[in-house]
């Protein structure tokens, strides 16, 4: 019988792309995929720190495996990501959990195969966590489970330190992959099926800067782009400052380009931006909205916020409010900032209570939800193409997204995953719509 392996993946995307490559390891030395914990040999942890409950969650779950591994001591349980890639991280996961068979970091995801070796032969514990950046591996093993959409890495790390993240420090500086390289995954992945490519980095805008200028973002998706076949091509994430009017004028040429993008915002007061390290002011980001929406007059925008950053009073909170009405986001993910040590900001005076935070996200999430529901409303009557990505069993519909991200439902007696299908919209809730296939 094959051995079994469970993965349990915390954060951003990024990660979920990283347990498709640690599941292709695991699958490459004769696992399989189980989803219940008692039937697997193996459980690895991918987790994520950049916010204080990712972090939370990730250590009441591994805490919680203590008896399962008491009844079954041939279970090996591996914690790998972010979390253990923080200074001391391992000592203090060690300490707490000794029944942790294996730990390692972000720079060596790719050697997970050689340090289940080294744990076959030995009782002890393996710890690996490199201090440094390695080569790119560029040998693509993941077992994807998203068709079909795939996601695909064209960097890794972030040269950035904004005041408040700490993903500089556990993932490394800027590293960009050689853009052939993309390519040639980018086309396989086409080849054998896939229709929407979601390119990968900290920032996008800034790929190619490590490697002398060969090929700037704007021509990676040019590039990219070359093809005939019909697909979508999505990229995440940019961070405002280096986004300009020549990604836009590739956004707006390249047909494949869907016409949704991720900027990240964070906050609208200038004196705030200043602090977080954000180097644009609230005024330039709404710039380099008109001049999307200038070349790109359909594209919707969606955008990361935080609230409660140190020192944020209400007039600087209202700030965002007041960014968020200006910039039309179709939809945005709110943070309340968490206090990461090692940071520039979690040594900074004025800290906000808990209690002000809360109230102030409670008004920034009412505020999105009814942008949210009134781009939703717009869509009533409408007919929209969706790529057809997934069946939801409870609902008993299938579902996909349109270009501009938006999620549409539909029945179907046949299969239609991923399959382009045109959907006329007639219910609209929230952030999904209901529809029926066009053809
Ligand atoms: N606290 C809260 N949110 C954070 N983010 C990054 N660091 C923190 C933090 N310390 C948010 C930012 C970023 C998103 C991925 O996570 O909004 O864009
Ligand atoms: Fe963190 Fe800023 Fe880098 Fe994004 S750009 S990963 S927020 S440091």
């Amino acid at each position: 019988m094959k051995k079994k392996y469970l993965i349990v993946t915390y954060g951003c995307q990024m990660n979920v792309h990283e347990s498709e490559k640690i599941a292709g390891i695991l699958r490459s030395r004769g696992y399989e995929e189980c989803k219940d914990e008692k039937e697997a040999d193996i459980i690895v942890f991918n987790t994520c720190c950049i916010r204080e409950n990712a972090e939370n969650h990730a250590y009441g779950n591994i805490g919680a495996l203590k008896k399962l591994k008491r009844g079954n001591p041939g279970l090996l349980i591996a914690v790998g990501g972010c979390m253990t890639q923080q200074e001391g991280a391992a000592e203090r996961l060690r300490k707490k959990f000794p029944f942790v068979d294996i730990v390692f970091g972000t720079h060596n995801l790719d050697s997970l195969g050689e340090l289940l070796d080294r744990k076959a032969g030995s009782k002890k514990a393996v710890v690996d966590i490199w201090g440094k950046e390695g080569e790119i591996r560029e040998d693509d093993y993941s077992f994807r489970t998203s068709y079909p959409n795939a996601w695909v890495n064209i960097m890794y790390g972030c040269n950035n330190f904004c005041s408040y993240c700490i993903v500089p420090y556990v993932r490394g500086r800027e590293r960009s992959r050689a853009p052939e390289k993309i390519s040639e995954e980018v086309d396989r992945l086409i080849d054998g099926g896939y229709k929407e490519i979601t390119l990968l980095g900290q920032n996008v805008n800034s790929y190619g800067n490590d490697r002398e200028g060969e090929c700037s973002f704007p021509q990676l998706l040019r590039r990219l782009c070359r093809r005939e076949d019909k697909f979508r091509l999505r990229f995440m994430t940019s961070n405002p400052k280096d986004f300009g009017e020549e990604l836009v004028r590739a956004i707006a040429e390249c047909p494949q380009i869907c016409h949704l993008v991720h900027l990240p915002v964070q906050a609208g007061s200038d004196r705030i931006l200043k602090l977080m390290n954000r180097k644009y002011t609230a005024a330039e980001y709404l710039r380099k909205v008109e001049l999307l929406r200038k070349y790109v007059p359909d594209c919707q925008l969606t955008t990361d916020i935080m609230v409660g950053f140190p020192t944020e009073t209400e007039e600087d909170f209202r700030a965002t409010l007041s960014l968020v009405r200006e910039a039309g986001f179709s939809t945005a993910f709110t943070f309340v900032y968490s206090r990461r040590s090692g940071t520039a900001a979690a040594k900074m005076e004025g800290q906000i209570p808990e209690s002000v935070q809360k109230e102030r996200i409670m008004r920034l999430v009412e505020l999105v939800n009814e942008q949210t529901r009134e781009k939703s409303a717009c869509y009533r009557g409408r007919t929209i193409e969706i790529l057809c990505e997934d069946y939801d069993e409870k609902k008993g519909l299938y579902l996909g997204r349109d270009e501009y991200g938006r999620m549409g439902y539909f029945r179907s007696e046949k299969n239609r995953i991923g399959e382009f299908v045109r959907l006329k919209i007639g219910e609209t809730s929230g952030v999904s719509l209901m529809g029926e296939p066009a053809d």
